[in-house]
């Protein structure tokens, strides 16, 4: 399979799938429990649809938005996630500078593979750090620092992770990190040659943002032993408010679902939430975040600015989120799988069929600009 007959997410995703050992695959396609959540994200787009206005004019496409403060250049952004040298060597730089080209945000994981630095000096574009809160607040306080030296534009607390979500492939795959060159491990290393030789062969499996400040166990470690030890679950909203008090800049909680708790994300002075059930990866049966969004916006949206992620492939998923109110859309398996499929290409190759599906899709609803995408343009069935 080549890049160029990648047409879409699930091209990507059959691609990443043929190059990645077992273990990776599972770890980025796989969520939690019977995986109900992470299906009906993609599903809930389908509720409702589109309904175009036609002679109006349209020829030049504005899909730029304005979010927490960062001007976009298109309404979706790389959401953070964890580990990317694992599924390509080039990892987050390639992510980094896909983002840049296409001149949009992307976050860099507190379990990223590349250093927030170093991302920084790639990208200049607006760059997110994902933050998890750690029982050791000293710690916590040292990562914030570290992020404002570094020019981080905004910081971006996930809040649905105070425990590891129950991720039953890996448990039956075995997936830790860093990846091991045990039996398992060589097996794979047989069977993905190309994948373990890039690597192998590249610097060593690094997690940059924590290697200073956490013992992680000898090297080897579960993702949901790094929430269920590290991560403090007593975290409360006076312990944000504190921490968005010490940022003192862009602030947005990633994990955000009620309109209970987005309601208090305002009055803790944050600038941004992101409605998102973490890709189905947490808490199974929880509800979707565009299902969620309509009652979200209208509680908060004049306060704060809302965003939302999960499930999203097509640009046409896009539209239906920001006719509902969502200023931007975060990505996550979306890019995850052309990474791992080509590198920095096939980020690139997904950020520009996303950027085509949504000028066409504007262009077909008889929208020039973001702010003509309303609720008038949807029907729920
Ligand atoms: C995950 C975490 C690391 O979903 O965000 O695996």
């Amino acid at each position: 399979m080549h890049l160029r007959n990648c047409h879409n997410f699930h091209d990507f995703r059959r691609m990443a799938k043929q190059r990645l050992p077992g273990p990776i695959f599972n770890y980025i396609d796989g969520a939690a429990d019977d995986e109900v959540t992470h299906r009906r994200n993609t599903a809930a787009f389908e509720s409702c649809d589109l309904v175009p206005n036609v002679l109006r004019g349209v020829n030049g496409i504005d899909m730029s938005v304005t979010v927490m403060g960062q001007k976009l250049g298109m309404p979706v952004y790389c959401s953070p996630t964890a580990l990317q040298r694992l599924f390509h060597h080039e990892g987050e730089r390639a992510v980094a500078a896909a983002a840049a080209r296409f001149d949009t945000m992307f976050g860099v994981s507190s379990l990223g593979t590349v250093s927030l630095e170093e991302a920084r000096r790639i990208s200049g574009g607006p760059q997110v750090y994902q933050f998890y809160f750690h029982k050791d607040r000293g710690l916590n306080r040292e990562m914030m620092a570290r992020a404002k030296q570094a020019g981080i534009d905004v910081m971006m607390l996930t809040v649905d992770s105070i425990t590891g979500g129950n991720r039953e492939r890996d448990k039956r795959t075995g997936f830790a990190i860093p990846f091991k060159l045990n039996p398992a491990g060589i097996t794979q290393f047989a069977v993905k040659p190309s994948w373990a030789i890039n690597y192998f062969l590249h610097e060593r499996f690094r997690l940059p943002q924590l290697e200073n400040h956490v013992d992680m166990g000898g090297g080897v470690m579960s993702i949901s032993k790094y929430f269920t030890e590290m991560l403090d679950p007593s975290m409360s909203w006076d312990d944000v408010a504190e921490m968005v008090q010490y940022w003192d800049g862009q602030f947005c909680l990633k994990g955000v679902m009620s309109v209970e708790d987005a309601k208090r994300a305002v009055e803790i002075g944050c600038t941004g939430i992101v409605l998102s059930n973490h890709g189905g990866r947490q808490l199974d049966g929880s509800r979707t975040a565009f299902d969620q969004l309509a009652e979200v916006v209208d509680a908060v949206g004049d306060r704060i600015d809302v965003m939302m992620d999960g499930g999203v492939q097509r640009g046409t998923h896009v539209l239906k989120a920001l006719s509902l109110g969502a200023k931007a859309v975060g990505l996550g398996r979306y890019y995850l799988f052309p990474l791992a499929a080509a590198g920095q290409a096939g980020v690139e190759r997904a950020l520009e069929l996303m950027r085509m599906e949504i000028e066409r899709g504007m262009r077909l609803m008889g929208c020039s600009s973001v702010e003509q995408l309303t609720r008038q343009n949807l029907r729920f069935r």
